[in-house]
């Protein structure tokens, strides 16, 4: 006899609770009261790794500025691989969504005559970024938390973590959700879901990312059958604390920070990226892009020109000339972060740094309205990859297919007796999860060949072979921790495997992905989007056409 399990039904069923989640929840609620919308989230809104988020939001704000001149920073940072057509939208869009929330009561920073201040960023050669100080995800998320309250129709479901997509007739159509009070599987059944769970930062040992970043959503989607696109394309941020991984904003250097290496020397003047005078300079130096200021510490570190720690090679990351003034007006978190995690007062000393995986550019395939090949699944923000394909509206769909015993009572049995129930497992979860992440670090990081990238994808399927020999101590049901971290190894093994296969399709180097043994971009070949499609074995792998319109590929220049 099928067990019975409660289930609950929604007409639009979100994801993820953070930015992107928040937004899209208020996007439905004010087109159409009569919706219903529930927010599943595993971790109370507030708590969404999107709080972390410092340095700003860019948006075309001032009268020197041009969407055109957006348009083009941005898709010379993306190394030519964005669709155009995509980042248009995408610019178009930004300044009226940042108004938009200063509407909602997001306390954006001021210039003295009162109007909206921008700041330099890394890769924009024009100031367009709007910053709360340094605490701009903070405001950002309590802004878009407090205006979602206002909505009747959204409803939560706190600390619920979603272990599947539901799919029937080719649709999706609702998702399964343990409650994490209860330890209870629960089905939701929707016309549609949005999944917005951000990036999967912790597959790597050293990230920015809080711990919650698992890649779940990605894992659901690509379990369904969605494929993945370019996952090979993994940022390291230049500037996270050694040791915790913990972000140092760009807006120190945006602000006017400085690196320089072991002997006071600012390096970046060496790799392209400008000359050190005059300075202050937009477009040059510490303003360039992440992925050539990760790259060149890692050739600082070739040359014996870092600095040695405890936790591994640095540079230093100096802001004192700024003063404490600026300092506490413009990036008081910064002094505050490190003061507490590595002891520094960056009015008096440099801070040490080093690059940290950040940001994923891969995600769920989607076109520009968010859908993905699947109907009725959608994904926004870092989880997805958004592509030229046309719009793909969804109709609506019968919830009563989806609420049959088998889908659900599968998952429920599938939980316990690969985890709950489970006798005789040998694997523990937490010397699985740092093979993951070394194996990621070493083979799938700043540089990658052909010999490491391989090695790499040997020990994935290893783990993910020895996933199912997995031992809990804890068989209990409620706020189980060691299931949901099983859970989430799941995924990450799964999404560490997308990307070294992505990585392994990809021989040329581009942007974040630079392969050692293809030092070159290669456009005859590779001006191309990476698909990956989860197998029973071996993951399999497609290309994809770039969506090119106005901006021929052509050389990335700064500091010019
Ligand atoms: O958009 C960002 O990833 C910003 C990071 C930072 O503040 O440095």
């Amino acid at each position: 006899m099928a067990e019975s399990i409660p289930s609950h039904e929604h007409d639009i069923i979100v994801v993820g609770g953070g930015a992107a989640g928040l937004r899209a929840a208020i996007a439905v609620a004010q087109a159409d009261p009569t919706l219903d919308v529930a927010i599943v989230s595993k971790v109370y809104p507030m708590r969404s790794h999107t709080v972390s988020a410092e340095g700003g939001a860019a948006g075309v704000i001032k009268a020197n500025d041009s969407l055109d001149a957006h348009c083009l920073d941005t898709i010379s940072g993306s190394d030519w691989l964005a669709d155009q057509p995509a980042v248009e939208a995408f610019v178009q869009e930004a300044p009226q969504e940042l108004l938009q929330l200063e509407h909602w009561g997001c306390p954006w920073s001021r210039e003295p005559d009162g109007s909206i201040a921008v700041r330099p960023f890394g890769g924009m050669k024009i100031e367009r970024t709007w910053y709360a100080a340094d605490k701009t995800g903070f405001h950002l998320l309590h802004t878009l938390f407090q205006t979602s309250l206002k909505f009747p129709s959204i409803r939560r479901y706190d600390e619920w973590f979603v272990t599947k997509l539901l799919v029937a007739d080719g649709r999706c159509c609702g998702i399964t959700a343990l409650e994490l009070r209860t330890g209870v599987m629960h089905l939701l059944g929707a016309k549609a879901v949005i999944v917005c769970t951000g990036g999967a930062g912790r597959i790597f040992p050293f990230t920015t990312n809080g711990a919650i970043k698992t890649g779940d959503g990605m894992g659901l989607a690509y379990r369904a059958g969605v494929p993945l696109k370019d996952m090979e394309f993994v940022q390291y941020h230049p500037t996270g604390l050694p040791g915790t991984g913990i972000l140092i904003t760009e807006a120190a250097r945006g602000e006017g920070g400085i690196l320089v290496n072991k002997d006071g020397y600012r390096y970046l003047q060496d790799y392209g990226l400008g000359p050190a005078e005059p300075w202050p300079r937009l477009r040059a130096m510490e303003l360039g892009p992440r992925d050539k200021l990760s790259q060149a510490f890692i050739y600082e570190r070739q040359k014996h020109r870092t600095l040695d720690g405890p936790h591994g090679d640095y540079v230093l990351l100096d802001v004192r000339h700024l003063g404490e003034e600026k300092i506490d007006q413009k990036i008081p978190f910064v002094r505050e972060l490190a003061r507490r995690y590595v002891g520094i007062d960056p009015v008096h000393e440099a801070i040490p740094v080093r690059p940290v995986v950040h940001y994923m550019m891969g995600g769920i395939h989607t076109d520009l309205d968010g859908a993905t090949p699947l109907p009725g699944l959608y994904a926004a923000g870092e989880v997805a990859c958004v592509s030229i394909n046309g719009a793909n509206r969804l109709g609506s769909n019968s919830l009563s297919e989806c609420l049959v015993f088998g889908l659900v009572t599968d998952e429920a049995r599938r939980i316990n007796e690969r985890y709950l129930h489970k006798e005789g497992g040998r694997e523990r979860i937490a010397a699985l999860r740092t093979e993951m992440q070394t194996a990621m670090e070493r083979g799938a990081g700043i540089f990658r060949d052909e010999t490491t990238l391989r090695q790499t994808c040997a020990t994935l399927a290893d783990l993910r072979g020895r996933m199912a020999q997995l031992r809990l101590e804890d068989h209990s049901r409620s706020f189980n921790t060691e299931l949901t971290a099983a859970i989430e190894l799941e995924f990450m093994v799964e999404i560490a495997e997308a990307i070294a296969h992505s990585a392994l399709a990809r021989t040329e180097s581009r942007g974040s992905h630079q392969r050692s043994d293809y030092p070159r971009r290669d456009d005859a070949r590779f001006l191309k989007h990476t698909l990956i499609y989860r197998t029973d074995g071996t993951p399999r792998t497609d290309f994809l056409t770039v969506g090119i319109t106005r901006w021929p590929p052509g050389e990335r220049v700064y500091g010019g």
